[in-house]
């Protein structure tokens, strides 16, 4: 394969979102530089200081929401951003007005792993700005993530890899540390439909809604139970270390609805994490849903909202989604909003 640049990549973009762009990956990369060098640069360890979801923010959540804001402020073409480590959005000073672009993002993702040297990442999302002309509010970011006009994901592991879309399909660029370029190494990346491994964090069985006990259930009874097939289990804790392992390998994600919080909708940010990880999934090929809503196309109540996420291979997705639809299954979670993509008669 030709390993073009990401700068020659993003010639074939829209200019003002190639720019766009172009200022989040050159954070990236800084931040990719001060997770490496971690504790020998002090920055490992809580900042003594927590977001609006309550969490414990570490140095590193910090740096790299410093790292972003930075860079988008200096950006001609995005009017505001929303961060997971801030209540409101922020409005560009010099281009509030007339920027293009909204731009969303958790700058770090799987920060609770720092120190333990498991990968973390950035996860971030691009809007068209809906009322240009005008200082964005929190409306003009509640737009359901079919709309997104660009997404991605950093994984700041052995190798830092971008993974992104603009709405045509998903490439994969590696940052060479010998020179800082983001060079393509992945090019239309799909996801494959099938699988023999899923994600949970098991340890909140006693919560999850009975579809996904079921379906879990079925996975562990292997290939003496209802699936004729054993399965393998992974949890990492890092949900872009997840999604990465399913774009090289397939496999399903799941971060259900539970009891647990019963007034939190789930543990994943809808506008931060996992609708652009729906929008990167979908381009593959592959599925991503609440259990009984397409993630896409959930129209935000809020900018920090939480919801259930279950995404990747698409046939694993599809029959969760029928189990969430089985009346026998008494789903909870069919109080709320219940648009099915894939009801079909039961499997
Ligand atoms: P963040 O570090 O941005 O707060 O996100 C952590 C998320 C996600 O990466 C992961 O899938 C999940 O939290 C881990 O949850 P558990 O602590 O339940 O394993
Ligand atoms: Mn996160
Ligand atoms: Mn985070």
């Amino acid at each position: 394969m030709n390993h073009i640049t990401l700068e020659q990549w993003l010639a074939g973009q829209n200019p003002a979102l190639a720019a766009t762009l172009g200022a989040i990956m050159q954070s990236c990369a800084r931040i990719s530089d001060a997770v490496a060098l971690g504790a020998l640069v002090d920055l490992h360890g809580s900042a003594d200081a927590s977001n609006t979801h309550g969490e414990v923010q570490k140095k590193l959540d910090l740096f790299a929401d410093d790292c972003l804001a930075r860079a988008l402020a200096a950006c001609d073409h995005v009017a505001a951003w929303a961060s997971e480590e801030h209540d409101d959005p922020t409005i560009s000073e010099d281009h509030g007005n007339q920027g293009e672009y909204l731009v969303l993002f958790d700058p770090l993702d799987g920060s609770s792993n720092i120190e333990a040297n498991i990968s973390v990442g950035t996860i971030f999302s691009v809007l068209a700005h809906p009322y240009r002309g005008t200082t964005p509010g929190d409306a003009g970011f509640l737009q359901p993530g079919r709309k997104q006009v660009a997404a991605g994901y950093v994984v700041y592991g052995p190798s830092t890899v971008l993974m992104l879309s603009c709405g045509q399909g998903v490439s994969a660029f590696t940052l060479d540390h010998r020179d800082g370029q983001w060079r393509q190494t992945r090019e239309n990346v799909q996801i494959s439909p099938q699988t023999r491994e899923f994600a949970i964090n098991s340890s909140n069985q006693r919560f999850w809604e009975k579809p996904v006990q079921r379906y879990v259930a079925e996975c562990l009874a292997g290939e003496a139970g209802p699936r004729a097939r054993d399965f393998n289990m992974r949890w990492v804790a890092s949900m872009v270390a997840e999604v990465h392992r399913i774009f090289s390998r397939g496999g399903v994600f799941l971060y259900p609805r539970d009891t647990k919080e019963p007034r939190k909708a789930g543990r994943l940010r809808l506008m931060y994490e996992a609708a652009p990880m729906a929008f990167l999934i979908e381009q593959a090929g592959g599925a991503a849903v609440t259990g009984t809503q397409s993630l896409l196309d959930m129209i935000p109540d809020t900018l920090h909202q939480k919801v259930p996420v279950i995404l990747g291979s698409r046939e694993e997705v599809e029959l969760i989604v029928r189990y969430h639809a089985d009346p026998n299954e008494n789903v909870s979670s069919q109080l709320f909003k219940t648009r099915s993509l894939f009801v079909q008669p039961h499997a």
